[in-house]
């Protein structure tokens, strides 16, 4: 059940704890991320999932533990260098700018420049077209604004960008809570895509529907602490579900007896 020390994992947590003041956002949570996998982390609100992923992007930095790239400590202590380190997040609100065409989000903030100020937009909009297909991602028009696609099409856009910039792991939180059934098998594809063009995936959610058919691993969060980290052939989908929900519920107990 506890990961066991793999210098070969992509990426690794040891013991990570994290206090703000007295308040415990994370107890001693050890997961492991490997090239190819996602690794899902599931939790309700308050369960610590955005602080963990803030750690491994480096907004925060651990009050306790270690986490390590290929076995090598590593430690991010801002977000330019996580990036550095081939970390990329997507967050929930995503940074795209909706009044922007699809292949200009691509490119946001990294535009080619040829001769020093010339963007080659012909060449941008190739690539953005070209790498967005290669994940499965056929959008009608790289030039449509962005604000004009559905949920899954702009979580799929952030998905193919921060793959083609190189990123090994992704990081996506939350990506289908505001989505209906149909979007979030969309960006559950795109998801797999990515992992499968090599990828550490790290996916964000509350719902055991959602993780179950995309996760390899799963760690599961309530209030900070683990309520266990399986690989796939560790737990059952029924499994997974009646532990998120007995988390749930001894949570909503504690709050009406006032313990917490
Ligand atoms: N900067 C902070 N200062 C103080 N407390 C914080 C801070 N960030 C998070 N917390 C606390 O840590 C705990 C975990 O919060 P976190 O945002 O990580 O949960 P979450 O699982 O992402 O929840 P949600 O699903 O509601 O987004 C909460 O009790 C929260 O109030
Ligand atoms: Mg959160």
């Amino acid at each position: 059940m506890s990961p066991s020390t793999d210098e070969h994992a992509l990426l690794e947590m040891r013991h990570i704890s994290k206090y703000f003041g007295n308040v415990t956002a994370l107890e001693d949570i050890s997961t492991r991320v490997e090239a190819g996998k996602v690794t899902c982390v599931l939790g309700d609100n308050g369960a610590g999932k955005s602080t963990f992923i803030k750690i491994l992007s480096g907004v925060h930095q651990p009050s306790s533990g270690e986490y390590t790239m290929y076995g090598t400590p590593v430690e991010f202590a801002s977000p330019r260098d996580a990036r550095n380190s081939g970390i990329a997040t997507v967050f929930q609100d995503l940074a795209l700018a909706p009044l922007l065409s699809v292949w200009r989000n691509f490119f946001l903030g990294v535009e080619p420049m040829h001769l020093g100020v010339i963007m080659r937009s012909a060449f941008m909009k190739k690539t953005a077209k070209e790498e967005m297909a290669k994940m499965g991602i056929d959008l009608r028009d790289v030039d449509q604004p962005v604000g004009t696609l559905s949920g899954g099409e702009r979580q799929s856009v952030a998905i193919a960008r921060a793959v083609y910039f190189g990123a090994r792991v992704l990081i996506l939180d939350e990506p289908t809570s505001a989505l209906g059934v149909k979007q979030s098998g969309v960006v559950l594809k795109y998801t797999r895509a990515a992992a499968d063009r090599g990828l550490g995936v790290i996916f964000i959610t509350h719902n055991p529907n959602h993780a179950f058919p995309v996760g390899d691993r799963f760690l599961l969060l309530n209030r900070g602490h683990s309520l266990g980290d399986f690989a796939k052939d560790e737990i059952s989908h029924t499994e997974l579900t009646r532990l998120m929900a007995g988390g749930a519920e001894l949570e909503e107990l504690e709050h009406e007896i006032g313990i917490r």
